[in-house]
């Protein structure tokens, strides 16, 4: 796909003659699968893509953990309470690996949540809905962690060292996640027909926005073929988005799910399923902000944000009494 996707000559890709001495070690460097460090020299363009992505996807994180903190209170028992406090704890810690590999690059922690406070910054589409019921977690721990693992496990190869590195333990977190989802959904689908009713209608409606989160078509990508060319995607948004399809079909048959895709077919030849057109005029409403939930995630962030403001005002004075004592300490003769 790299190369296809770099040599289709996409718009934003800078011809190869086109750069600079320095842009054109760089790009060898890439080639070579040599990471990049937080310390080398890289085009501004480059770094602006990577703080641009890696925060969301910290904001991702973040935001993430509001729909399952839905749950935590309504879970069916102590065990699944605890497992899903422990899946929206990893999340946060996912957040914070992901801004710490952001700031590498040079901005603060500050720059970049007050991006996703004015609505600057995006964070995945698939938080912008609602969790009606408790089938909903396992939908999300399936659907949704299994498509961030897919394509998350290629983040860990990309050219970007600090991104790559915060990507190992991440997805190692992400794998508990999907697992415990497909769990909750194992165990509505052996219940009453009732609960199993409500691991469909779960599915029903995660289906189609799990798939929106590879992005949008290759061909509407505006980011992708650059991003390629750094090494920073080294797989196409449609070509993940297949790979989600392909693996999760045998599941929901497993589970005696349908897809909610009337035109899903498995084609002998290629291997792969083929399935129905997506709804982009929804995915492109909730990248406007008209999602179901966008509004009240937001200000739930803000709000959060808002109300954390003592803490880190006393984190940081305490750090500067701190160093005001070592300042004053006598030197040691
Ligand atoms: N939600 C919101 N915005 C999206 C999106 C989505 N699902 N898919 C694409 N976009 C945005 C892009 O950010 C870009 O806008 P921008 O230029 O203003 O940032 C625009 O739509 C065009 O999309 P492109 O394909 O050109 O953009 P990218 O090359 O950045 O590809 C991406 C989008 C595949 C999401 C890529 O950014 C990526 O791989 N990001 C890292 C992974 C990530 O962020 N995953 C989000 C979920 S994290 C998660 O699920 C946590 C888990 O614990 C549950």
């Amino acid at each position: 796909m790299y190369a296809q996707m770099v040599d289709t000559g996409l718009k934003q890709v800078q011809g190869r003659e086109d750069l600079s001495p320095e842009e054109r070690a760089f790009q060898q460097r890439i080639d070579e699968g040599v990471k990049i460090e937080a310390k080398d020299w890289m085009p501004d363009a480059y770094r602006k893509t990577l703080i641009r992505q890696i925060s969301q996807h910290a904001h991702s994180e973040i935001v993430g953990q509001l729909p399952e903190g839905n749950w935590v209170t309504r879970a069916p028992t102590l065990k699944r309470k605890a497992i899903l406090l422990a899946k929206i704890q990893d999340e946060a810690g996912h957040g914070l690996y992901l801004y710490s590999a952001a700031e590498t690059l040079g901005v603060s922690r500050d720059e970049l949540l007050a991006a996703l406070h004015s609505g600057k910054a995006k964070y995945s589409s698939i938080f912008n809905y609602p969790t009606l019921s408790w089938a909903d977690m396992g939908a999300i721990g399936w659907l949704v962690d299994g498509s961030a693992i897919i394509n998350q496990i290629p983040l860990c190869r990309c050219s970007y060292g600090p991104y790559a590195r915060a990507m190992i333990r991440v997805c190692k977190e992400e794998s508990f996640h999907a697992r415990q989802g497909y769990d909750i959904m194992m165990s509505l689908c052996k219940g009453t027909p009732e609960q199993k009713q409500m691991a469909q209608d779960a599915l029903n409606r995660w289906w189609w926005p799990s798939l929106m989160m590879f992005g949008p078509s290759d061909a509407e990508s505006v980011n992708s073929a650059q991003s390629a060319q750094w090494r920073i995607k080294l797989f196409s948004n449609d070509e993940l988005r297949q790979k989600m399809v392909d693996q999760t079909v045998p599941q929901a048959d497993y589970l005696g799910l349908s897809i909610p895709d009337p035109d899903l077919k498995f084609n002998e030849e290629t291997g792969h399923y083929e399935f129905g057109e997506i709804d982009w005029s929804e995915f492109y409403e909730v990248l406007k902000g008209n999602g179901p939930c966008n509004r009240e995630r937001l200000r739930t962030r803000v709000q959060a944000y808002d109300n954390g403001a003592w803490f880190r005002d006393a984190l940081v004075a305490h750090a500067d009494k701190q160093k005001q004592r070592s300042a004053d300490a006598p030197r040691a003769a």
